[in-house]
């Protein structure tokens, strides 16, 4: 591959899309594919402690310091981790990314949308995922997926993560070309195959 790849996995909290990341990694390699795996908030080194932060702080937090935080880890990992991995023709599979923060910080957390599109825009330096899986599944069966040890964000209740669900939703719509909604309460092997399916699809005309 000339180019290689830049896939993102979303989906609200509980929704199997780390999984399903891991699954995709797996066949990747098997079929020769050199891929690399990140996630934000996270990837490595600096963005593992602006995760920790935003996972596990305790006090308080205003929410447009949280979108910073989760912009800043998002420049790293871009600039750290997906355009040098992205350049050198490998795929980048990463857990989360530009639609986490439009999903939680604007339709959940009520931010301009707008406002996020353009500070999304300078943390990616202009990049955008070739494709994003998002993995729908209904508040109630992702709660209880997710158990009582709820971290920071899983905290925010079950109306929040109902508005997040519904802005992934709404970004499909937007982006239909980019963006494949998957039903997150199918079995995993039965989701592991749609998303081959449509990798296939999306590199058979691109
Ligand atoms: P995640 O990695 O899915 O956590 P887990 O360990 O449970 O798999 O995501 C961390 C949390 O951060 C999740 O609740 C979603 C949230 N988040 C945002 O609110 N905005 C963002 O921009 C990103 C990337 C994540």
């Amino acid at each position: 591959m000339k180019n290689g790849l830049f896939i993102t996995f979303e989906g609200t909290d509980g929704c199997g899309k780390t999984t399903q990341m891991k699954l995709l990694a797996e066949y990747l390699k098997n079929n020769g594919k050199n891929v690399v795996l990140t996630r934000e908030p996270g990837g490595k080194g600096l963005g593992e402690k602006v995760r920790e932060i935003l996972l596990n702080y305790k006090g308080p937090v205003s929410d447009r310091c949280e979108s910073f935080l989760f912009l800043a880890d998002r420049a790293q990992n871009i600039d750290i981790i997906v355009n040098p991995a992205v350049d050198e023709g490998k795929i980048v599979l990463c857990d989360r990314h530009i639609d986490s923060t439009v999903a939680y910080q604007g339709y959940g957390r009520g931010l301009d949308i707008e406002r996020i599109n353009m500070l999304n825009g300078i943390a990616t330096n202009g990049r955008k995922p070739d494709l994003t899986f998002v993995f729908d599944i209904d508040v109630e069966t992702s709660m209880k997926r997710v158990g009582k040890e709820k971290d920071r964000m899983e905290s925010a209740g079950i109306d929040f993560h109902n508005r997040v669900r519904h802005g992934y939703l709404e970004l499909a719509k937007q982006e239909p070309q980019r963006i494949k909604v998957l039903d997150a309460t199918k079995s995993i092997e039965q989701i592991h195959t749609e998303v081959i399916k449509i990798y296939t699809e999306y590199c058979s005309i691109n």
